[in-house]
């Protein structure tokens, strides 16, 4: 809704940019983002992490980019795990010291900025819906990150359905993200086709829960499309992300708004 000013003009809303940190399993990431446009503001900022990551290396992490840019806006941050309300619920890579933890609240403390947290796949997804391959989509659209595990979103009609863990689908007594992410490419050096089979189970088993008529695919190895998307066998279309790993960043600020 425009601005009112107070005899009822509309005035130009103030530019909005939000800083958006992409929280990785090996890394966070964040850059300033202009909210209309889905542009960085700036070269984004990496601070490396252990993984596990204990909870303050974490905090002093965001809070070490939160002061690469100056900030003192807005923060959004992407977070692998179960968000609600601002609370992590279960989290899968980053270590179980994160879980049930009021995030929202200690990044704030810790970054001294107003933080507002959402799952880091959802926020990508978002930024796609908004900005990239998934732009004015009403049908089933699901978004998926492969890195460290596997990340999902759903939207129908453009809006999203929070929290779908489908890297969390059992396979063999694991998460199937444990069999088919880009983490277990490269730890296991497969060939891309031997890994294109591993994510075909993963795509037919997500296919058979959701059916999107649109499947987007990001994370790292999202650039490297033309080398493993020939292998894909799915009923939906499968295109890669338009805003590449930036969509992580972008959608935290999003989410950050
Ligand atoms: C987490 C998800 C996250 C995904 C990608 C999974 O291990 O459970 O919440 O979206 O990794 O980072």
């Amino acid at each position: 809704m425009p601005l009112l000013h107070p005899a009822g003009r509309p005035v130009a809303s103030p530019a909005m940019n939000v800083l958006g940190i992409d929280v990785g399993g090996s890394a966070f990431k964040g850059a300033p983002v202009e909210i209309a446009t889905g542009k960085l503001l700036a070269e984004p900022w990496r601070v490396p992490i252990q993984s596990p990551c204990p909870r303050p290396q974490g905090l002093a992490a965001a809070r070490a980019i939160v002061r690469h840019f100056n900030w003192t806006g807005p923060v959004g941050i992407g977070f692998p795990g179960v968000i609600q309300e601002g609370r992590i619920g279960a989290v899968g890579n980053l270590g179980f010291v994160w879980q049930n933890q009021p995030g929202a609240k200690l990044f704030a403390r810790a970054t001294g900025c107003p933080v507002k947290l959402a799952n880091d796949a959802d926020a990508a997804g978002l930024a796609e819906l908004r900005f990239g391959a998934g732009h004015g989509r009403q049908d089933t659209v699901l978004m998926l990150t492969f890195g460290t595990g596997i990340g999902s979103a759903l939207f129908y009609r453009g809006a999203l359905y929070p929290n779908v863990e489908l890297g969390h689908i059992p396979w063999k007594g694991k998460p199937i993200e444990r069999y088919a992410s880009a983490a277990v490419r490269d730890r296991r050096k497969l060939e891309w086709a031997e890994w294109a089979e591993r994510v075909n189970v993963f795509l037919a088993n997500a296919e058979r829960l959701v059916s999107p008529g649109l499947i987007i695919i990001g994370g790292g190895v999202s650039k490297d499309h033309r080398q493993w998307f020939k292998y894909l066998k799915t009923r939906a279309k499968v295109v890669p992300a338009k805003l590449h790993n930036e969509a992580g960043i972008v959608g935290a600020a999003l989410a950050g708004e």
